[in-house]
């Protein structure tokens, strides 16, 4: 198992936003988390990530305990990418991929920005630009010295899937990735998150778009309310009340809202 977590809860002020959710992710696996707006896919992100303290449960990355901040589950193998862009806006696009390799050697990539700005901290190597190339090249990314500030939101999301993928994780974290990308997007990053599995590492895919995740994962999880309401084989998921009832019964209650 490369990721296991259990038990999992967070509470917002008074607002219960996971309770008792349990994740695991093997190797070679790629899992698809989907469920309604604020059903808990970001902060189940954001706690195996280390972007928010869990307040309940245990997480382990290929059997050890996964604790601490961010830059230390960063370099023990996790990337991940967010459902609102953080790129450094002011940095080139080159210069961005590069963070990733440098994240993995040294923690969260936004400690590293004013470090690279100024070319003090971490110098890269010759071998982090020929992998950024590559990667820029797998993804379709071009015309690299562009400030990330300048590009399109689904340009942004490639580059992040880029940066997190120069992190070369054990676990990538994908926070509704295709949301804004174009079809050339879309293609370069189901691309990539196919070379993850086949390099036998994990990856969790979260986006509402339940067609696009089921036809690229290999088992679905579904969040309603904070809580799993479906973990399984992605056909039954997509065949499942649970299912109808997290997304048809939202749909219906708004419905009845507006008449
Ligand atoms: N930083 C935060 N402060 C307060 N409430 C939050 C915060 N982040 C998320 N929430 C709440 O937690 C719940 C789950 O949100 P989120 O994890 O973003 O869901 P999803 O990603 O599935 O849309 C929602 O009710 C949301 O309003
Ligand atoms: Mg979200």
């Amino acid at each position: 198992m490369l990721l296991d977590g259990s038990g999992l809860g967070k509470d917002y002020g008074g607002v219960r936003a996971l309770s008792e959710v349990s994740i695991r992710v093997d190797r070679g696996e790629v899992l698809g988390l989907v469920g309604p707006n604020g059903a808990g896919k970001t902060t189940l992100v954001d706690l195996i990530s280390g972007a928010q303290r869990a307040d309940a449960g245990t997480l382990l990355l290929d059997g050890t305990p996964l604790r601490g901040p961010a830059s230390s589950r960063a370099r023990a193998g996790l990337a991940r990418t967010f459902q609102h862009p953080q790129l450094a806006p002011d940095l080139s696009v080159r210069d961005n991929l590069v963070l990733g390799r440098l994240a993995a050697r040294h923690g969260r990539w936004w400690d590293l920005v004013r470090g690279i700005a100024t070319g003090v901290l971490h110098p890269r190597s010759a071998s982090d630009d020929a992998a950024v190339e590559r990667l820029a090249a797998e993804l379709g990314i071009g015309r690299l010295d562009r400030a990330a500030g300048d590009l399109t939101l689904g340009e942004q999301r490639l580059v992040e899937v880029g940066r997190a993928l120069g992190q070369e994780p054990l676990v990538l974290l994908l926070d509704e990735p295709f949301a804004g990308a174009d079809a050339h997007g879309i293609s370069g990053i189901s691309d990539a998150i196919r070379a993850v599995r086949q390099r036998g590492h994990g990856v969790v895919l979260v986006d509402h778009n339940i067609d696009l995740v089921s036809a690229l994962v290999d088992r679905m999880m579904l969040l309603e309310l904070g809580a799993v309401a479906f973990d399984g084989d992605p056909a039954d998921c997509l065949a499942s009340p649970q299912l109808r009832r997290a997304y048809f019964g939202e749909w219906a209650e708004g419905l009845s809202d507006v008449s």
